[in-house]
């Protein structure tokens, strides 16, 4: 089966309101202009139409308010477009929540799936350039010790949080309609992302905002869990070299090569606050804050990027530092995208979530 051609191709991506498929969007709409864009989105509470102001008059833009669960739309969607590029970042997304309450985590992230899937096969008989990439995580392979090596795409799923088992499932729903029915998907597998328009509910960004608010920075147990950070524009350069590069029916792991423990990540932030603030040397640090554990706390993300550096000749370009000063310059210049986020929903999670 032959690659798509990027500079025609018509293509379906579904949740690009939020953080990663909005920067991949705002990225590829302006680098292919002959191609047409269509993005699903149901505008959860993590949805947000701004991310997008940037491109949303442009000629091969198309947004549809939608549902990836609503059979009819879904349908009508692939009547009309036939998409030969299927991009699904379409998810329920974050840990916590999942663990507050997990089924709209099984509904979106595999019936939504499933639905997509499906929608495809159908329409996909008559077409040679076709793909389906599925946006997967780091966390479907579970936790590592320190001592461990980091993640390969050899590794067994074991997740371990509601929204982590959800989107195993779904990566095992796709691995059976390849094996299946010779259905054209690949699965990316990335680590933890952060850069502008990350919703406030996330570490990184989560605690930005509270060091502008002045307020305190939760940090779950004692601080010393592991992440593997990605600058987001990386995860996006990720995902396009990959529609043009990636093999049918492989994994491929993306990652920062960053691994840092939270506590260190946000010491860091509050000392380039401080600084870019002229304020006293550990003043920010003064508004950080342990409190109860995460329930099921995964203690180590990392990931073996060897396989994408060699098969696809993709290496992150991002230094944690450079985007980690970037990202907070961000969020300084566009309190006009996060203050209206941190009324209504964002409220109560936050009271549910922190009792803060
Ligand atoms: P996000 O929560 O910021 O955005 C999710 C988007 O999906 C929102 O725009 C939301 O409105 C939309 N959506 C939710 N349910 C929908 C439905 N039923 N139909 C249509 N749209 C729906 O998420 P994100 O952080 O941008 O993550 C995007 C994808 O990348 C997800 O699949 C996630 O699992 C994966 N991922 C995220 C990270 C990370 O660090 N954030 C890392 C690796 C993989
Ligand atoms: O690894 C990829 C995953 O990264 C994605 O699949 C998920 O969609 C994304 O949400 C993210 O999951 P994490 O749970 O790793 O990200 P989060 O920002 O929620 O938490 C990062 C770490 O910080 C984690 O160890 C929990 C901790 N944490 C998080 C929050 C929100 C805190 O200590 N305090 C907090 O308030």
């Amino acid at each position: 089966m032959k690659s798509p051609d990027m500079s025609k191709s018509t293509i379906l991506v579904t949740g690009c309101c939020g953080f990663i498929g909005s920067a991949f969007l705002r990225r590829m709409v302006a680098q292919y202009p002959q191609s047409q864009f269509i993005n699903i989105d149901k505008l959860t509470y993590a949805g947000n139409l701004n991310n997008l102001k940037s491109i949303e008059a442009k000629k091969n833009y198309h947004f549809i308010h939608g549902d990836i669960l609503d059979r009819d739309k879904v349908e009508s969607i692939f009547q009309e477009y036939k998409p030969n590029i299927i991009v699904n970042f379409a998810a329920e997304s974050h840990v916590d929540r999942s663990i507050l309450d997990p089924t709209s985590f099984l509904e979106t992230n595999v019936l939504g799936t499933l639905m997509l899937l499906e929608n495809a096969k159908k329409i996909w008989q008559s077409f040679d350039d076709k793909r389906f990439i599925q946006i997967s995580t780091d966390e479907v392979y579970g936790s590592l010790s320190e001592t461990d090596p980091p993640f390969n795409e050899r590794n067994n799923l074991q997740p371990n949080s509601p929204y982590s088992a959800s989107k195993a499932s779904a990566d095992l729903l796709i691995r059976a309609y390849y094996e299946t029915y010779g259905f054209p998907a690949l699965i990316s597998r990335c680590s933890n992302n952060y850069g502008p328009y990350q919703h406030p509910e996330k570490l990184i960004s989560l605690a930005i905002v509270s060091l502008f608010l002045k307020k305190p920075i939760p940090v779950y147990g004692d601080g010393r869990q592991i992440r593997d950070w990605i600058y987001v524009d990386d995860h996006a350069d990720a995902i396009e070299c990959l529609i043009q590069n990636g093999e049918i029916g492989e994994v491929y792991n993306f990652g920062g090569e960053s691994e840092k423990r939270n506590i260190d990540v946000i010491q860091s932030i509050c000392d380039i606050f401080d600084r870019i603030r002229a304020q006293k040397e550990g003043e920010s640090r003064k508004l950080i804050i342990f409190v109860k554990d995460r329930p099921g706390h995964d203690k180590r993300y990392a990931m073996d990027i060897s396989y994408v550096k060699e098969e696809l000749n993709w290496n992150p370009s991002t230094s944690f530092e450079v985007g980690l000063n970037k990202t907070i310059d961000w969020y300084q210049k566009n309190e006009m995208w996060w203050v209206p986020l941190l009324q209504g929903e964002l409220k109560d999670y936050y009271k549910k979530q922190y009792h803060l």
